[in-house]
């Protein structure tokens, strides 16, 4: 069995996804870049291995579940186990197939449906799957990429950053992976698998051309989680340290 931890990270072939991958793998960590794309994949392991990082590419289409289980099965030939997964692959379809932005009472079921596909079902069968090879690890860790705009706390406030900004099927496919990472936190509360969602911040990559913050800065709340110590939190909604309302 690999002394080094083992990261996987979905949608790691760009964005803050790519960056995760580069910091966990500048601690020591031996990182498996998630993509559906087995080209953009194998490029981006080639940039961090020639930066001198522990990194490889894994064929993972979050949508394809024929994916994960091959996956899952050449992680547990190589390593036995999986200690960190990073499931940060995720779509922003409201205004790209409106044309702009459109209220929940406009918002068409089939981009509600395909946004929570990938960003919410297809996601939990992702971490289903990886469940059983997490157990196998001392000190697994589970982080969902969420989103501030996932929150219904600051959703209703009507003093928030955030209230007058809403992408309804986006928002709320982040709201439902909050709660299944309250769940799953809860089940798991009895083992040393710590579960919990980042909220990234405002982020410059191709999702958001609109950011405030570069990916370095973007990668820190995924990367902290990925790396809890044991006495840790699990549970909890959390940027750059600080805990978010749900
Ligand atoms: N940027 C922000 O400000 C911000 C804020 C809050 C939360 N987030 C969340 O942070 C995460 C990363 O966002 P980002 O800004 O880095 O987005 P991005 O630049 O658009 O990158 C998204 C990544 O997800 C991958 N992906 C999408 N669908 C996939 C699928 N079915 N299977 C495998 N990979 C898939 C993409 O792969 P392809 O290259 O193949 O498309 C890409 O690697 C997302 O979950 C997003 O919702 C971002």
């Amino acid at each position: 069995m690999s002394e080094k931890k083992i990261a996987l990270i979905t949608g790691a072939n760009r964005g803050i996804g790519f960056e995760t991958a580069r910091q966990l793998g500048q601690q020591g960590i031996k990182v498996l870049l998630g993509a559906r794309s087995a080209e953009k994949g194998k490029e981006a392991a080639e940039t961090l291995k020639n930066e001198g990082l522990d990194a490889e590419f894994i064929h993972l289409d979050v949508d394809d579940p024929a994916t994960h289980e091959s996956a899952a099965r050449s992680i547990e030939e190589k390593f036995g186990r999986l200690d960190i997964l990073v499931n940060n692959a995720g779509i922003y379809l409201d205004e790209a197939e409106n044309g702009g932005f459109v209220p929940a009472s406009k918002t068409s079921l089939e981009i509600f449906r395909k946004t929570f596909d990938t960003n919410f079902f297809n996601t939990i069968a992702v971490t289903q799957q990886f469940i059983p090879l997490i157990k196998k690890s001392d000190a697994g860790r589970i982080v969902f990429l969420s989103s501030g705009l996932g929150s219904l706390n600051l959703h209703s406030d009507p003093n928030s950053a955030i209230y007058n900004y809403k992408v309804p099927a986006y928002d709320i496919s982040k709201t439902a992976l909050n709660g299944y990472a309250v769940h799953l936190a809860y089940e798991l509360k009895d083992t040393p698998i710590k579960v919990n969602a980042a909220h990234p911040g405002s982020v410059v990559t191709d999702m958001n051309a609109n950011g405030e913050i570069p990916v370095e800065e973007g990668a820190k709340t995924s990367v902290s989680l990925a790396t809890l110590p044991a006495d840790g939190y699990t549970g909890k909604f959390i940027y750059l340290g600080n805990e978010l309302p749900w």
